[in-house]
């Protein structure tokens, strides 16, 4: 019997359970056992923490957020700093993990997670270990796949939102301000944005001017809308200003605050009530949407058959409705980020939305 194993790694997101899933169901029927460690690849460490992953463990968790072996985007294996910065997992590190690896006699190994996670992974791979990357973040920047799951469960909770807020707004004629997920790629808010109706999007490709987002809750007015929805990405910037950080109780920084500060400009300008609404991890948690679902028993089932097929080092790639399979290198380093000039923020624009640009 072939033993595998598999890991979540980096920031959590609705869909990671129905790639275990995915994985567990197609491993089994090749008579294969799945390990699954606990707490991304921290469950490597010592003497390995994990569990044994099979078709009894993995029922109903389907429509469950989150990941059931725990995840972490700190610790040991931070592989990654920022945009486009690499950092290397030290090598006593990656020796450790290897060595469990060994022990605990897994063939090869399924990590799932966004680009740290996965350059981590890469850097497993190159020295020596089989592995199999899947792609994973809400934010939708990865390069390489067209989408990531998790995504389409952030954007439905978006519009969600933005549904709830409408309503609110438009009885008391109020400017609403949502800041959503997105520190690099503005995907969610443009994706969300457009399903919930909104008025204005601001995202980070796409530096605003304040008077611009002002103008255009003032053209609304004028035109009898009396109310308007503001969506900001965390990572959204003013053309004469950096990105809102704040730090967190550990001392880490986290984008955030841009929302608050774009509704005390509409309101200084316009003179219009504002008020702001931080979606935050509401975005990240929740049961994942069906497409979600769907694109992670697919990433899970295609893992299998790219350990069948020895393709190691590669990774789950969904292209024009398919699911194939790309270089971990080749996603690696670099964001996918929204074209400013591409169809989606063309569409947007072409039913009135404004960028503030
Ligand atoms: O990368 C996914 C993401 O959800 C970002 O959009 C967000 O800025 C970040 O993770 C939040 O991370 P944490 O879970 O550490 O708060």
């Amino acid at each position: 019997m072939k033993r595998i194993g598999i890991l979540t790694s980096g920031g959590d997101c609705p869909g990671l359970n129905a790639v275990l899933r995915g994985v567990v169901r197609s491993a089994e029927a090749l008579g294969w056992e799945v390990v699954g460690f606990k707490d991304g690849y921290e469950g490597l460490l010592g003497e390995g923490d994990y569990t044994i992953l099979d078709r009894k463990a993995t029922a109903g968790i389907m429509s469950l957020g989150g990941t059931i072996i725990g995840t972490t985007n700190k610790g040991h294996f931070v592989a990654k700093v920022g945009a486009g910065d690499k950092t290397m997992v030290p090598k006593d590190v990656i020796d450790q993990a290897r060595a469990t690896l060994k022990k605990l006699n897994v063939e090869a190994l399924v990590c799932i997670g966004g680009d740290g996670s996965l350059t981590t992974a890469l850097q497993l791979f190159e020295e020596g270990f089989p592995v199999i990357g899947v792609p994973k973040t809400i934010d939708n920047d990865l390069e390489a796949t067209a989408m990531t799951f998790g995504f389409d469960s952030a954007v439905a909770c978006v519009a969600d939102a933005l549904d709830r807020l409408h309503t609110t707004a438009s009885s008391h004629k109020r400017a609403m301000i949502i800041e959503v997920m997105g520190r690099h790629a503005g995907w969610i808010a443009l994706w969300g944005g457009l399903a919930g109706g909104g008025d204005v999007i601001l995202i980070p490709e796409i530096p605003f001017d304040f008077e611009k987002v002002a103008e255009a809750v003032r053209k609304r007015d004028a035109d009898g809308c009396l109310s308007t929805l503001i969506v900001v990405a965390e990572g959204a910037r003013p053309q004469e200003g950096k990105q809102l950080m704040h730090v967190t109780g550990s001392g880490e920084y986290k984008l955030g605050g841009i929302g608050e500060v774009v509704a005390k400009e509409v309101a200084k300008r316009t003179g219009k009530e504002t008020r702001t609404c931080v979606l935050g991890h509401l975005q990240r948690g929740g049961a994942p949407t069906t497409l979600d679902r769907i694109l992670g028993t697919r990433f899970g089932v295609k893992a299998v058959e790219l350990i069948q097929a020895g393709k190691f080092g590669h990774m789950v790639s969904y292209q024009n409705y398919q699911v194939l399979d790309v270089p971990i290198a080749d996603a690696v380093h670099r964001l996918r980020l929204v074209q400013t000039d591409g169809q989606m923020v063309n569409t947007a624009r072409a039913v009135g939305i404004s960028f503030g640009d």
